[in-house]
């Protein structure tokens, strides 16, 4: 069952992916090396309880822990932990709220320090591909032709690996709603896009191979190889000419470039 929403339905999501997304540029301020994914679950529950939201993901299907933190080779569910963050370490901070019955859901991958430059660019082209996804989140197009343009820039243009098990959603009062939104797929193919449809277009790329494996601990998704992962993601409203975008970036990249324990060449 595929939701649309009003445009009153969609000012609300708006606030819910911007809460998130003022949540992230906490994140930027205060990730460092030291510091633990543990400390980053915890303020952020701080965070989104301050502002009068509740927490998304915390026992969602049992889910453990109020944030999703993937380090380097964990593509995404990665449990927070109390390992000091390191320099040279990817880390994919997912966060989910819901705010007045509407929820949020993005992600964001932030470099510590110095990294090798062939990860800054694996960071970069993936950044490139969701907002390559988004340009086709438009009416009339269909949900194979967002897959098709992550895939396209990531697998067929830089030779990444395109995480096949897990794919992005619709999203509105539910976490996950229809229609599934696959970061691989042909052109042409799937539903239709129709006016005010939220999705979170997701993509989670992988340095080598796209082969993934679950651990044991039933959530943990890793690469097969160990190389590295990565995942950003938006929440975003399909329109006529272009789509709009809910969550919000630009203040999460304002802070991670002042944030001088990120003086990665990337910023
Ligand atoms: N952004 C992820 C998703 O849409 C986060 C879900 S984590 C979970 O699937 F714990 F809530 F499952
Ligand atoms: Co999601």
């Amino acid at each position: 069952m595929v939701y649309t929403k009003s445009e009153e339905q969609v000012g609300l999501m708006k606030e819910a992916a911007l809460l998130v997304s003022k949540t992230l540029t906490e994140v930027a301020k205060m990730i460092k090396p030291g510091i633990t994914t543990l400390d980053i679950d915890q303020f952020c529950m701080e965070f989104v309880k301050d502002h009068q939201a509740t927490l998304s993901f915390y026992n969602y299907h049992g889910y453990p822990h109020n944030i999703c933190a993937s380090v380097n080779d964990v593509v995404v569910h990665g449990f927070p932990n109390k390992t000091a963050l390191k320099e040279g370490d990817l880390v994919s901070i997912d966060l989910g709220v819901i705010l007045n019955g509407w929820h949020g859901d993005h992600a964001y991958t932030f470099i510590l320090g110095e990294v090798a430059p062939e990860l800054l660019k694996l960071v970069k082209v993936t950044k490139e591909s969701l907002y390559k996804g988004i340009e086709k989140a438009i009416v009339n197009n269909r949900v194979g032709d967002i897959g098709f343009a992550v895939q396209e820039h990531t697998e067929k243009k830089n030779g990444y690996g395109v995480v096949r098990e897990l794919v992005g959603h619709g999203l509105g009062t539910e976490l996950h709603e229809d229609p599934q939104v696959p970061n691989y797929g042909r052109r042409g193919t799937g539903m239709k896009l129709v006016e005010n449809l939220v999705l979170a277009i997701e993509p989670m790329i992988n340095l080598g191979t796209h082969k993934v494996f679950t651990e044991e601990d039933g959530w943990t998704v890793k690469t097969q190889d160990g190389k590295v992962s990565v995942h950003f993601e938006h929440d975003v409203c399909v329109k006529k000419n272009e789509a709009l975008i809910l969550s919000d970036f630009s203040i999460i990249e304002a802070a991670e470039k002042a944030n001088i324990n990120l003086n990665s060449s990337y910023y």
